[in-house]
Order: structure tokens, then C-alpha cells, then sequence
């Protein structure tokens, strides 16, 4: 409810919702069809393209959450990973060792659209909720923050700090029940 602006970016499964706030109302938001899935897509058809190899969907969360990095240049610090498919040329189980800058590669598409979008919502805010937000930081929410080095990445192509929530996956949730107990002032907000 502050009068200051502040700009959440919650990172899910199927969106990536933006948004700057303000005395307990949205000012400006985006939302993209970019977001963890794409992030896994991404990966399997990488890995499908460049080893002919078939995975599935839950090695590809496997492969995003063990060295999946929003940074190339640091990816290099990652071990490759071995993981396990289906051969398309042989139809049978093979393993392959991937290396975790070729993954941040194969992801950067989906890491860039997420980029834009909030250059965008911050772009659409009057200069002193911009203002607010460069001293304030950044805040993101939701699995897809816990991306490593995304807070980095972020806060370079933005110039400004990037914080992840306390509990990103459960915030939103947390956060929702905390704004029932005051549902009198949600509704004032509203109006
Ligand atoms: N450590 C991690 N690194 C990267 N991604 C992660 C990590 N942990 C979870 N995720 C991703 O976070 C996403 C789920 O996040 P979240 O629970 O916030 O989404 P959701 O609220 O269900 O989706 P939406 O908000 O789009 O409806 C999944 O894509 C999951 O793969
Ligand atoms: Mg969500």
C-alpha cells in the first residue's frame, strides 16, 4: 500500500507476469507465454536437434534445475550432466553428457523475451515509479526465479538490483492469504 512504486516479475510454468505497483494497485504489466515450460522446451529440442536423442519432459525440468543457467558466460563454471534418451536413429536408451553453457545457450531465446518484458512494463511507468524501482530493486517470484544466475542477467540488461522473494514458489500463495485478511482494504484499492 505503499505510496512508492515497487515491479514484481513472477516467473511460472506457463507466464511471466510483470508488473510495477503502487499504493496496492497495478500500474503497468505485461504478461508472456514465456516461462519455465518454454524453458524445457527449449531444452529438448536442443537436445533433439544436436544429439538426435529423444527426452522427456521430466528430464528436461532434471537437466533446467541441476545446471540450468540464464547466464552463458557463467555456465562455464557448471559440470555437464549426464543424462539419458532415446536414440531417433537406433530407437534405443543412450546416455550423453551436456554441458551446461550449451543449455544456457539453447534457453537464452526465452531468457531474452523475459528481458524485454520487463524493459517494456518499466518503459510504460510514469519517471517516479521508475525512479522507485531503481532504488527498490526488482523483485522475482515464482520457480522460474530460482533459474541460476537469472537475478544477474536481469540486473545487467536493466541497471537495476534484482532480488529473488523469500519462498518464490510459495509466495504468491502466502501472499494471497495474507491479502484476504484485509480484504476490506483490497476492495478500497479496487474502486
Ligand atoms: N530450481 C529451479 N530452477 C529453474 N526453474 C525451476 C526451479 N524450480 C522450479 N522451477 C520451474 O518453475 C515453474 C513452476 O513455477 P510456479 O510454481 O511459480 O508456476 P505456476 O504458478 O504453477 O505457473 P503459472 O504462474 O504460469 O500459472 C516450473 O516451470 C518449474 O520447472
Ligand atoms: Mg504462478
Amino acid at each position: 500500500m505503499d505510496p512508492t512504486g515497487s515491479m514484481v516479475v513472477d516467473i511460472g510454468g506457463g507466464t511471466t507476469d510483470v508488473a510495477t505497483i503502487s499504493l496496492g494497485g497495478i500500474v503497468s504489466s505485461t504478461s508472456i507465454r514465456q516461462a519455465g515450460d518454454k524453458f524445457n522446451n527449449a531444452i529438448i529440442n536442443y537436445i533433439h536437434s544436436n544429439f538426435n536423442l529423444l527426452i522427456g519432459e521430466r528430464t528436461a525440468e532434471d537437466i533446467k534445475i541441476q545446471i540450468g543457467s540464464a547466464s552463458v558466460e557463467k555456465a562455464k563454471e557448471i559440470e555437464s550432466m549426464n543424462i539419458r534418451g532415446r536414440d531417433l536413429v537406433t530407437g534405443l536408451p543412450k546416455s550423453i553428457d551436456v554441458e551446461a553453457v550449451d543449455i544456457a545457450k539453447a534457453i537464452q531465446d526465452v531468457v531474452q523475451d523475459i528481458i524485454v518484458a520487463i524493459k517494456e512494463t518499466l518503459e510504460q511507468t510514469s519517471p517516479e515509479i521508475a525512479a522507485d524501482v531503481i532504488d527498490h530493486g526488482i523483485v522475482l517470484t515464482g520457480g522460474g526465479a530460482l533459474l541460476k544466475n537469472l537475478p544477474e542477467v536481469i540486473s545487467e540488461a536493466t541497471k537495476v538490483p534484482v532480488f529473488i522473494a523469500q519462498d518464490p514458489l510459495d509466495c504468491v500463495a502466502i501472499g494471497t492469504g495474507e491479502s484476504l485478511k484485509n480484504i476490506e482494504v483490497m476492495r478500497r484499492s479496487r474502486k
